[in-house]
This record gives structure tokens, C-alpha cells and sequence, in this order.
């Protein structure tokens, strides 16, 4: 009987048939990861197309495409079908995650395929971030490379416990075994040190089609799986409901007085009707009353659904907030151990700070310390006071509030964070929260009888700082000494911080390396902070030539404490004065990290006052400054 002839009735029974079918097969996400042309899209590409899942109108432009392209002579390039940007096709590379969806009789499947390049690591890690597998692909003939090792890294780092090697391009080297088992040995004395639980390394060509869908009559020698039979039957486990109920509040959702719920996504364990919860990091504990799904109300909800849950009590609960089962709450930190994977050009360092995004929350954290880096290669361990493009290492981060979370092992919905910088609000860094760090508990602040108010009623005046920028040359220590002079004449207690004079002393370990720079400006900040409490107007003279950092000083202090006093001179008038030949030096490029030559400055953009140096006279500047005074 030919379709045409179906009745509208049998028609619709049969569509129904398979939507069913469909709804109750179980989904597997999985990743492929390895270097550039390692064949990743025409890996998946071929898996698309053998399982039939191609619709007919993309075949027949994938074969014009195909044909126009001509990188595979006239056949169709599989990985056309995938690289699905125009830009990409013409670089020959992948540039972002491409996340494609299909479906066989076993199992519906969500691949991520993220480039292999380099600098792409941050798609990796976004891909693989939700993966319950990875395919990580090995070119037979070119063996393990550093990104393959890199990826298997990340990978396991982000708690994927299933891994297929797989060997692709088995049809260059002749279907050789030797050739398989060697990188097979190779890459299990390398994952020894990873958690995977199982490695299942398949010989394949993508190009070809071995072993990919149909086992291959070139690989008698393997009697492992294809690589879709492999996909459609591995085990792994669904979410369990044993584990402790974590309720991030996405929002307080308060359509009226009589109605306020905590709106979000259930990221562990479930939770039912009457139960009791506590919402941290208060403490305070409730009972759930309703748990609402649109119009719904729900006996339970579980891991992975967004429901609004309502509480027995007003509770003081808000976003970023995390509402937990009563009886196993999660722990509450504001110093952790952590993983980080690098993933911005610009190098990251100790001591700056940054918003991390965790859950539904954002925080202000400071990478305190790096405890070292990974060789990729061999995963030594090594000591680094920066992280560079796709640095992966361990550090201790510091938050401005203590947060409840879990380590990522245990949950990765409340482990598992991003950094982002303040300024380009780019994503700089994803980590791994391992555990908590208790802060020196006994350390305790000392509050004495003389504290810095009675300080201030001697003195006759407020502490302060005014916190000269500017580039070498602009004129800050001429300024601040004048001002200093200034203020002294009327009675107020003074003291410059100069950066010439610092780097002789407290700061004589740090050079001109932006990291070494942040340093400088972090123990200034803090020295600064010291002598406002002592109750002393203090004038730093710094360059400062980092936003971050000069906002990290200005966090330290009460809002009418902090003057930034920008010294604004074009680089060619402080390059013509150049009073102490620095200049000179640095053009002859006898002065590497020459702030305005070769290293930045980053000018501000919300300083409490101007002073164009080279407009104004050193009065005109000194009067400015003690307006703020
Ligand atoms: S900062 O960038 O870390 O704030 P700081 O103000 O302490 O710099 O020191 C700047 C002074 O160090 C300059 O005024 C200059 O005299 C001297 N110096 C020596 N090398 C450099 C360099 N590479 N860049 C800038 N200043 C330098």
C-alpha cells in the first residue's frame, strides 16, 4: 500500500505510534572533541546522514555545496552538513559550538562539536559542560597531540566519566592495528591520571564510513562496537533522586500580596509537598506549601525542573539564594579551592578581581593565589603567577560574601562557576569548586578603645585617600608634594605613598609585569587603607595603570574615604618631558613594559577629578585638589 493510500486515520495513528516511541526514548548527550582536522563534522556529518536523518532538500544542497567546494572531489563533504556558518566553511574550521539533534530507534542524541582550535577551548569547555560522554578524536597518523591531551584534561575536569577514543582516518595508515593499539596505549599511561570510568577506543574512518554506523570489513582485527552502537547502549546513570535537595532562587516571583514564590530550577535531589527546607545562607527554615508548574500544582518536583516553590512562612529568601532539604543543607564559604581552565587572550592574575557567576548568583571574587599550573602534556604541576589563554591550574578564590555551595564533584549546578571581567564582561575563566577553605577563623579583628573616629576628633579632620593616576611623567609626585605641603600648612596629618619610593622598600620584590603591577597596587591599596585608619590623609602616587585595580583600592574604603584624581597628559607631552630619561630608554627598547610604549594604560572613566597637567599650573592643580579635601 503506498503512502498516498493511507487513510487520514491510519495516518495519524502511525505518526502517533512513532511520537510516542520517540517521547519515552531516553537522551544522551555526548561531545566530540579533538585537534583541527581530526574530522570531528565529517564524524558527525556521516553519523547524520548513514542514520538517514538528513532531509532530502539539505542533501541535495549539500551536494551542490559539495561539488562548488570540491574539497572531497566531487563526493559529498560530510562536514559541510555540520560547519553550518558560511565564515567558518570558508576558514576550513569550526568557530563556535554547533549542537545538532537526532534521533535512532534506541536513543535520541544532542552532539555538541566544538572546534579543535586552540584558542577555542572555551567552546569546548561550554560543550562539554552538560556532555554525558565524550568522543574525543585521535588522527591515526598523527597520534596524540597537545589538544588532545588538553581536552581529555577538561573532560574530566568537568566530570564526564565516559570516553571514546577515537581513532579516525584508520584508512591512511591501511587499517593498521599496530597503529590503533599503539595510540590506544598511549592515551591509557596519559588517562591514568583522569577519572574516567571507561575508555572505549574504536578504530574509524569518518570519510569512509568504517565503523562509524556499519562495522567495517576492513577491521577484522576489532571486535569492539561501532561507534552509534557504542552511542545508542552505553549506560549512563539518570539523575537520582537520592541526592539532597538544592534549589537555587532564580527570583522571587510576587504578582500580588497574597502570593510570594521562589521561582527556579531543582539542580539536585527533588522535593515534595510539607517538606521541610532551609534557605541559606540565612538559616531560616520552612515548610514547602505549594509546588507550582504554570497552573500546576505538583506532589514533587525533581532534579532539572523549574517550578515556583511557596513556603508555611515569610522567609527572608532571595535571588541567589539557595533553598536546600532541612535536614542536609549544603556548606557555607567564601573561600574555596578551585580549578580554573584560562580562556580570555588577556592573562589572568593573583590578586585581581572579578565577577563570578555561579548559579543564579554574581559575587566579587579575587583569585588570592595560583597554586600552579598543568603541563598539559604530562600534567606536572607548576608554579605561575598568571594564567594565559587556556591555562588550566589550581587556586584559591576568595569572595566579598560567604555563598552556599558544593563541591563540583557532588553537584555540578552549585560547584561549577564563570568568571567574567568587570570591564569587557567578557567570560575569562570556567572552574570547578573542589572545597572549601576555612579563612584563619582565629585570626579575629581587634577592636581597641582608640578607634579611628577618636583618631579623627583629635586630629581635627577626616582620613582620606586621594589616589593619584597617571601615566610616568604626568606629573603625580610633583602634585602630590605640593599638595602634600598644602595640607601640612593647614594642619592636617599627611604622608605620600610614592611608587618610586614603595618599590625601594615594601615592594622592592615586584617588577613591571602587568602581574607584578596588580600586586603593587593590591599591597599599596591595603598600606593606604592602614593609614586612613590611622586617620592620616594619605596621597599615593602611582601610575595604577589597571581599572581593576584602582577599583579594588576604591572597594577598601567608604565612599567619601577615595579621591581618584586622574593626571591627564597626552603621552607625547609626558614623553617630551621625560624627567628621568625612562622615556628615552624605552624607545631604544633598553625599558621592557614601558607603560604608554609597550605595556597600557587604561585611562579612567569615573574619576572624582581631572587635572590636565599640562594646562594648569601646579597651584591651579593643588587648589583643585583641595576642594576634595
Ligand atoms: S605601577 O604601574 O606599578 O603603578 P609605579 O607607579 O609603582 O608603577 O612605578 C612607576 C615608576 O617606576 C615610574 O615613574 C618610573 O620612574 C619607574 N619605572 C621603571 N620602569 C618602569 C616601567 N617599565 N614602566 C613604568 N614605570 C617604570
Amino acid at each position: 500500500m503506498s503512502e498516498a493510500a493511507l487513510s487520514l486515520a491510519e495516518l495519524e495513528s502511525r505518526v502517533q505510534t512513532y511520537i510516542d516511541t520517540q517521547a519515552n526514548l531516553d537522551l544522551l548527550r555526548f561531545i566530540t572533541c579533538g585537534s583541527v582536522d581530526d574530522g570531528k563534522s565529517t564524524l558527525i556529518g556521516r553519523m547524520l546522514y548513514e542514520a538517514q536523518l538528513v532531509f532530502e532538500d539539505q542533501v541535495a544542497s549539500l551536494q551542490q555545496d559539495s561539488k562548488r567546494q570540491g574539497t572531497q572531489g566531487g563526493d559529498i563533504d560530510f562536514a559541510l552538513l555540520v560547519d553550518g556558518l558560511a565564515a567558518e566553511r570558508e576558514q576550513g574550521i569550526t568557530i563556535d559550538v554547533a549542537y545538532r539533534f537526532f534521533s535512532t530507534d534506541h536513543r535520541k542524541f544532542i552532539v555538541a562539536d566544538t572546534p579543535g582550535h586552540e584558542q577555542y577551548t572555551r567552546n569546548m569547555v561550554t560543550g562539554a559542560s552538560t556532555a554525558d560522554v565524550a568522543v574525543i578524536l585521535v588522527d591515526a597518523v598523527n597520534g596524540l597531540l597537545t589538544q588532545t591531551r588538553r581536552h581529555s584534561f577538561i573532560t574530566s575536569l568537568l566530570g564526564i566519566k565516559h570516553v571514546v577514543l577515537a581513532v579516525n582516518k584508520m584508512d591512511l595508515v591501511d587499517y593498521d592495528k599496530a597503529v590503533f593499539d599503539e595510540i590506544v596505549r598511549d592515551y591509557g599511561v596519559f588517562a591514568e591520571q583522569l577519572s574516567f570510568e571507561t575508555i572505549t577506543p574504536i578504530p574509524l574512518s569518518a570519510l569512509k564510513g568504517d565503523n562509524v554506523i556499519d562495522r567495517s570489513a576492513h577491521t577484522s582485527w576489532y571486535q569492539g562496537p561501532t561507534l552509534l552502537g557504542y552511542l545508542e547502549t552505553v549506560n549512563i546513570h539518570g539523575h537520582d533522586d537520592e541526592a539532597s535537595f538544592r534549589f537555587p532562587v532564580q527570583w522571587v516571583n510576587r504578582p500580588n500580596a497574597d502570593f510570594r514564590g521562589f521561582a527556579g530550577t531543582v539542580v539536585a535531589g527533588s522535593v515534595s509537598r510539607g517538606e521541610e527546607v532551609r534557605i541559606l545562607p540565612s538559616g531560616e527554615v520552612a515548610r514547602v506549601k505549594d509546588i507550582v508548574l504554570y497552573h500546576d500544582n505538583l506532589d514533587a518536583a525533581h532534579a532539572d525542573q523549574a517550578v515556583t516553590l511557596t513556603l508555611d512562612r515569610e522567609v527572608d529568601a532571595s535571588r541567589g539564594d539557595v533553598i536546600v532539604a532541612a535536614d542536609a543543607p549544603c556548606e557555607v564559604s567564601d573561600q574555596f579551592d578551585a580549578s580554573l581552565v584560562w580562556m580570555d587572550q588577556e592573562e589572568g592574575y593573583i590578586g585581581r578581581s572579578y565577577w563570578l557567576m555561579m548559579g543564579t548568583t554574581r559575587i566579587n571574587a579575587t583569585i588570592s593565589d595560583i597554586k600552579f599550573k598543568y603541563n598539559i602534556n604530562t600534567l606536572d604541576q607548576l608554579s605561575a603567577r598568571g594564567f594565559e589563554l587556556n591555562d588550566i591550574g589550581r587556586i584559591t578564590l576568595s569572595f566579598d560574601r560567604p555563598v552556599p555551595f558544593e563541591s563540583y564533584q557532588d553537584c555540578k549546578g552549585l560547584g561549577s562557576f564563570v568568571l567574567v571581567d568587570r570591564y569587557t564582561h567578557h567570560t575569562v575563566g570556567a572552574g570547578m569548586i573542589n572545597y572549601a577553605l576555612r579563612r584563619a577563623k582565629n585570626i579575629h579583628r581587634h577592636s581597641h578603645e582608640v578607634d579611628k573616629a577618636a583618631r579623627e576628633r583629635l586630629n581635627g579632620h577626616k582620613g582620606k585617600v586621594l589616589w593619584m593616576t597617571g601615566l610616568s611623567g604626568s606629573g603625580k609626585s610633583s602634585v602630590a608634594n605640593a599638595v602634600e605641603l598644602a595640607l601640612h600648612n593647614r594642619g592636617v596629618h599627611t604622608f605620600i605613598l610614592d611608587g618610586d619610593n614603595v618599590r625601594h622598600g615594601l615592594n622592592k620584590d615586584l617588577g613591571f609585569t602587568d602581574a607584578d603591577r596588580v600586586e603593587n597596587i593590591r599591597r599599596t591599596a591595603e598600606v593606604a587603607k592602614l593609614m586612613v585608619d590611622a586617620g592620616l590623609v594619605v596621597i599615593t602616587a602611582f601610575i595604577s595603570p589597571f581599572r581593576s585595580e584602582r577599583d579594588m583600592a576604591r572597594a577598601l574604603f567608604a565612599e567619601d574615604e577615595f579621591v581618584e584624581i586622574f593626571l591627564d597628559v597626552p603621552l607625547d607631552v609626558a614623553e617630551e618631558r621625560d624627567p628621568k630619561g625612562l622615556y628615552k630608554k624605552a624607545r631604544r627598547g633598553e625599558l621592557p613594559h614601558f607603560t604608554g610604549i609597550d605595556s597600557p594604560y587604561e585611562a579612567p572613566e569615573t574619576a572624582e577629578l581631572r587635572l590636565p597637567t599640562a594646562e594648569l599650573s601646579i597651584e591651579e592643580c593643588v587648589a583643585k585638589v583641595l576642594e576634595h579635601v
